[in-house]
């Protein structure tokens, strides 16, 4: 949902700015743009990626000395993407400009009542308003950009990240949030802004997360923030534990592929000072205070959106059959527009990659304002959801940067599962004996993702390279492997563009196996549990209708193995453990049928990596 730069310190902000944005990008990537303060107040923008942009700018590079700068890539919310629509943006008068990420409600009142003061628009953008709002009322009071900023806050509605430059004071940035992500990267003598601290951590490792509505001055090497209600406010600066190494593609040739190939890092992360199996011990800290709330919970209500929600699916078959609490699991983004029924004894569970989904954000706020209490599994760590929620666990998976959520939907299962675990033990819903038998098996999920990985990944390219023709394609599971064909089906979409479904297995008869003919690839997530004798069954129906199955299953299979056209074979774990199992195959078909179809499998088309609008 677009990335923002900006830069002011004695270094050259030009090569600062344009690589941030590049490691922004996965966050928008359909126009590109920097402003600086060289001679004049100049703007360099583009329709593409950042990549042209760079290219185009490769030509004036002598012109682009400037020790400050702003910089942007855009996901287009208001106004197609085009040069005049990518950001920067000029206030009228050219004074001044701003990069935003978010979305401004009530822009198209407050453009009326601007050009009815005899303001004129260049774009189409609600960004446009907001700094022309900006400069209006700083000439019309008489005050400084930063005070202007604050007030023009108390009359947007919506979602902003804002950072603006201005030709008054060439030392000086000034930037706002509320709703979208800001974090102030502080260096020696330098100050750095961004969307989130992957631009920052090579250049400094102490950064402030700003909080909604508060605003943030940089004026003559010095920093200040208040907040809208004019506070001062002391900033409180975090040192991050994040290398620069941890967000470069390692020798992969994508993000995707590096991430789905860090999953046994990534879930002995999520794991690590946590569970101790021959000690019997699993712990997850960040609960203990509110933990007794889940202990007597008389139903979870879980929060999410796409693979985050998938999450939360096989989440409800984990507190059911662990810790036997009913479960609920509701897409964010209908949740808060209902008007749910929340009662004394609920507890909510928001489950969040980026932590800062709008619409996960919102259903929280509503959640909490109905009394709820809400532990976050979320992955960016001090991101704005586990900042609203009384408690959580972060999943540790590291930067995921690909816009496909992969490393994070295995983190997040594996964090559930340990919740669940706990609650289990905590009411007596699982033996001692029993738990102890259940963290042994979840301590070996890292080393079996690993052997997976290696025993599978030629496979699947074959596979991939015999059905990247395909148009369609279906995914049925059962039981704790239903939400995996979601997300089977959902990966696939979204990176290689292939309409994909994904069913309970058993549903299939009730409309969509009037799809299958021989050209159907059929992917049955199938390994031997509780219902593997059910799905055989729905893998007969495929074949006798000539649709084209793939099946992962477990080694050894032979049923399935009979009446497949392929057979992944992964090994054996608890059924309850097996999503993250099953799941890699599964990203890695989506990934490598996208190789053959799509420019930038990091970076599909119309998608962005945190959607922070709703
Ligand atoms: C799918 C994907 C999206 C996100 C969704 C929620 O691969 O990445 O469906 O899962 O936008 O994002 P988070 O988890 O950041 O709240």
């Amino acid at each position: 949902m677009c990335g923002i730069v900006a830069y002011v310190g004695e270094k050259e902000a030009y090569p600062i700015i344009i690589s941030g944005l590049q490691k922004l990008e996965y966050r928008g990537y359909d126009s590109a743009g920097i402003a600086l303060l060289n001679g004049g107040l100049n703007i360099y923008k583009k329709k593409g990626k950042v990549k042209e942009l760079a290219e185009l700018l490769e030509k004036e590079k002598e012109y682009l000395h400037s020790n400050i700068g702003i910089g942007h890539t855009r996901w287009a919310t208001h106004g197609e993407p085009n040069d005049t629509n990518a950001h920067p943006h000029y206030s009228a008068n050219k004074n001044m400009a701003i990069i935003h990420n978010g979305i401004i409600e009530n822009y198209a009142a407050l453009k009326q009542d601007l050009m009815s003061k005899g303001y004129k628009f260049r774009s189409d953008t609600d960004s446009e308003v907001f700094i022309n709002l900006i400069e209006h009322i700083k000439n019309h009071e008489q005050c400084s950009l930063d005070e202007a900023v604050r007030l023009a806050m108390t009359q947007v509605v919506g979602a902003y990240a804002i950072v603006i430059i201005s030709k008054e004071d060439s030392t000086q940035l000034v930037a706002a949030r509320k709703g979208s992500p800001l974090v102030v990267g502080v260096g020696e003598g330098e100050y750095f802004l961004a969307s989130d601290a992957t631009p920052i951590v090579e250049h400094t490792k102490k950064v402030i997360y700003l909080n909604d509505q508060e605003i943030v001055v940089i004026r003559n090497g010095k920093l200040q923030i208040r907040t809208i209600e004019d506070l001062p406010i002391t900033p409180y600066i975090q040192t991050l534990d994040l290398e620069l190494s941890q967000i470069e593609k390692g020798g992969f040739p994508h993000f995707t592929l590096k991430e789905i190939f860090e999953q046994p890092k990534s879930l002995r992360d999520a794991m690590r000072g946590r569970i101790n199996a021959e000690k019997n011990h699993l712990v997850l800290g960040g609960l203990i205070e509110y933990q007794q709330k889940l202990i007597n919970a008389d139903r979870i209500i879980i929060l999410g959106c796409g693979t985050s929600w998938h999450a939360g699916l096989v989440g409800e078959y984990l507190f059911e059959e662990f810790a036997r609490i009913p479960v609920e699991v509701e897409y964010a983004s209908e949740f808060r527009y209902r008007n749910p029924v929340i009662r004394e004894g609920d507890v909510v569970i928001a489950i969040s990659q980026s932590g800062e989904t709008a619409d996960t954000l919102a259903a929280v706020e509503l959640a909490k304002s109905k009394g709820a209490i809400i532990f976050g599994v979320c992955n960016v760590v001090g991101s704005s959801i586990p900042r609203a929620t009384h408690a959580g666990a972060y999943i540790h998976a590291g930067p995921e940067i690909g816009v496909a959520s992969t490393k994070a939907f295995t983190g997040q299962i594996t964090v559930l599962t340990m919740m669940a675990l706990i609650i289990g033990r905590a009411k007596g819903t699982i033996t001692e004996s029993k738990f102890q038998e259940l963290i042994t098996e979840l301590t070996t999920i890292p080393d079996k993702v690993e052997y997976i990985l290696h025993k599978v990944d030629s496979q699947i390219k074959y596979i991939a390279e015999e059905f990247k023709g395909a148009r369609n394609f279906l995914y049925l599971g059962r039981g704790f492997n239903f939400p995996v064909a979601l997300e089977g089906a959902l990966k696939l979409k979204e990176i290689s563009y292939i309409h994909a479904e994904g069913y309970p297995a058993a549903e299939m008869k009730h409309g969509p196996i009037a799809l299958i003919d021989e050209n159907m690839p059929v992917v049955f997530i199938a390994p031997k549990d509780s219902t593997y004798e059910k799905i055989v069954s729905n893998v007969q129906e495929i074949k006798a209708r000539k649709g084209r199955i793939i099946a992962v299953v477990n080694e050894g299979d032979k049923e399935i193995k009979d009446l497949a056209e392929f057979t992944i074979e992964i090994p054996q774990t608890h059924e309850a453990f097996s999503p993250i199992l099953t799941v890699i195959p599964l990203q890695l078909l989506s990934y490598y049928i996208a190789t053959h179809l799509v420019d930038d499998v990091d970076k599909p088309r119309n998608l962005a990596k945190s959607v922070t609008v709703e």
